[in-house]
């Protein structure tokens, strides 16, 4: 057997200070990896970060090794291309984006921003991280990711990525293709966000009989433009996921919900808006998702 070449940890930059992002640059800092954060201010970045089993307290500098090679970029989707556009000029020739949202339709937008030799990736995850404060971050839920490249230049650095993002939100199954991946998500998340950032209410809430219709509804409907856009689902496989995500998360209150609640802007475009896009260009029509959009966009800045 030819003996192991020794693993080189290339230094990696995690954009933004958010919670999952925050998590995946502790776990690869404790993996021996070298991470910097790049976010708008200046000056290393102190933070706790309490697991079920331990607290582990660091600082982290920002932007020191320049270009990025490596980047994990885990913001909301709505942020994603603009952010690119500004890093794009920090980025080496042949740097490696690892994108992470809920929601689709940012790679579209960011592949025409990358030059040949830079890689694309998509990593979706089930880990659940929250920030009590500015300077902790919980880690809330043990999950799982799926990592997937999304174009050539991505498959030549899949080592380096596939080892690291182990490491930072693993277990981690690399997947050929990530696209049923991330419709899957895509499926609870347009059921259960939109309707509990109407409602404001926790995930366990809508349980209640009250939205059985609208939940069968944005249900059938998915699964028609899902269907057309070359996705396999079935109405009842779906029903009985978005079923059990609503009895886990029960006191959980979704990401839109929150974002809602404090004002902020949602992924509502890059999940009922995305479906929506889809949809039209199948000629179909998706009254409950076309209403739940309309109201929510009433709402609040989208
Ligand atoms: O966006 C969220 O909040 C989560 O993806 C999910 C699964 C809906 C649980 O709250």
């Amino acid at each position: 057997m030819a003996p192991s070449q020794p693993m080189i940890a290339q230094p990696w930059t995690v954009v933004g200070e958010g919670a999952i992002g925050l998590l995946a640059a502790a776990h690869l800092h404790q993996a021996g990896y070298p991470v910097q954060l790049h976010r708008r201010s200046a000056g290393s970045f102190a933070f706790t970060l309490r697991s079920m089993d331990a607290v582990v307290s660091l600082s982290l500098p920002n932007t020191v090794h320049s270009p990025y090679c490596f980047i994990l970029l885990p913001v909301k989707a709505y942020a994603v291309a603009e952010a690119v556009q500004q890093l794009q000029p920090l980025l080496a020739a042949k740097a490696q984006l690892v994108l992470s949202h809920n929601g689709m339709g940012t790679v579209e937008q960011v592949l025409p921003l990358l030059q040949p030799e830079q890689g694309l990736w998509f990593l979706s995850t089930s880990h659940g991280a929250y920030k009590p404060d500015r300077s902790t971050v919980l880690h809330s839920g043990l999950g799982q990711s799926v990592l997937g490249a999304l174009n050539k230049a991505a498959l030549l650095q899949q080592h380096n990525v596939e080892a690291a993002m182990q490491a930072a939100l693993g277990p981690l199954q690399l997947q050929t293709d990530i696209w049923p991946s991330l419709w899957q998500k895509l499926a609870v998340n347009a059921v259960i966000n939109p309707l509990t950032a109407l409602h404001q209410c926790k995930n366990g809430e809508l349980a209640s009989s009250n939205y059985s219709a609208a939940i069968k509804l944005l249900i059938e409907e998915f699964v028609q433009v899902a269907t057309l856009s070359g996705q396999n689902f079935s109405v009842g496989a779906l029903h009985h996921r978005v079923n059990q995500v609503i009895e886990q998360t029960a006191d959980n209150y979704s990401s839109m919900q929150q974002d809602f609640a404090k004002g902020r802007p949602s992924e509502l475009d890059y999940i009922t808006g995305f479906l929506l896009r889809q949809a039209a260009q199948h000629q179909l029509q998706l009254p409950a998702h076309q209403a739940i959009y309309q109201l929510l966009s009433q709402k609040s800045p989208r």
